[in-house]
């Protein structure tokens, strides 16, 4: 079960807008963060939540999406994530961060999966403007923004090419493809 959960688990982009995802949901889903490994057990993740359109669209244009797909700004007005869930470190707890953050948005991800949601990580922000434009005081350092909703697109794992090439792409139907590299690839044999 968890692995079809994982495999359902893709980065989406493309979303239907009009589905709404309230406070609550989002609040369940940072609960799964929440209980998630911390290092030091210091949790010094804080978050802030999005679910309104004027909201949503303060964040939206401080967001860079899907690098690869060329001479596509990211998702058109109408396909546009329904909620973010922007992920902070709270400067004040004393401990060097970790990969606390990694963790908590792939607890938040699968939550979101599990819901027949979707989501994609997002680690390209404009985080001065991002601040700027939330007020979000300066003990909070803005690491990621989950971007959630339902999902528009369908993705597709693909073996990893002899070339090596890990550019995900988009065919002309409009399926997302995402290459992986093969299990025996990355477990070492020594
Ligand atoms: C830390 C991190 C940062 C990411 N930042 C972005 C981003 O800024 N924009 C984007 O479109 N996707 C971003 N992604 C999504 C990756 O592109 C995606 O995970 C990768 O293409 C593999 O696809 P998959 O998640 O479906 O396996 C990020 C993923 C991670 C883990």
């Amino acid at each position: 079960m968890l692995r079809d959960l994982m495999q359902k688990n893709r980065s989406y982009r493309r979303f239907q807008q009009e589905v709404a995802v309230d406070l609550q949901t989002l609040r369940e889903l940072v609960d799964l963060a929440r209980l998630s490994a911390s290092a030091g057990n210091m949790q010094p993740l804080r978050y802030i939540l999005s679910c309104d359109p004027e909201k949503n669209a303060v964040v939206f244009p401080n967001l860079a999406w899907a690098r690869y797909i060329e001479n596509w700004p990211g998702p058109a007005e109408g396909e546009r994530p329904s909620a973010y869930i922007i992920v902070l470190e709270d400067r004040q707890v004393d401990h060097p961060l970790h990969c606390d953050h990694g963790i908590a948005a792939q607890s938040i991800l699968l939550g979101a999966t599990e819901r027949g949601l979707g989501g994609c990580i997002i680690g390209s922000i404009n985080k001065l403007n991002l601040r700027n434009e939330l007020n979000i005081p300066v003990r909070y350092d803005i690491l990621l923004v989950i971007a959630l909703g339902k999902p528009k697109e369908k993705v597709e794992i693909e073996k990893l090419g002899t070339d090596g090439d890990v550019k995900y792409w988009r065919d002309s139907e409009g399926v997302h493809h995402v290459p992986k590299r093969a299990l025996d690839e990355i477990i070492l044999p020594l």
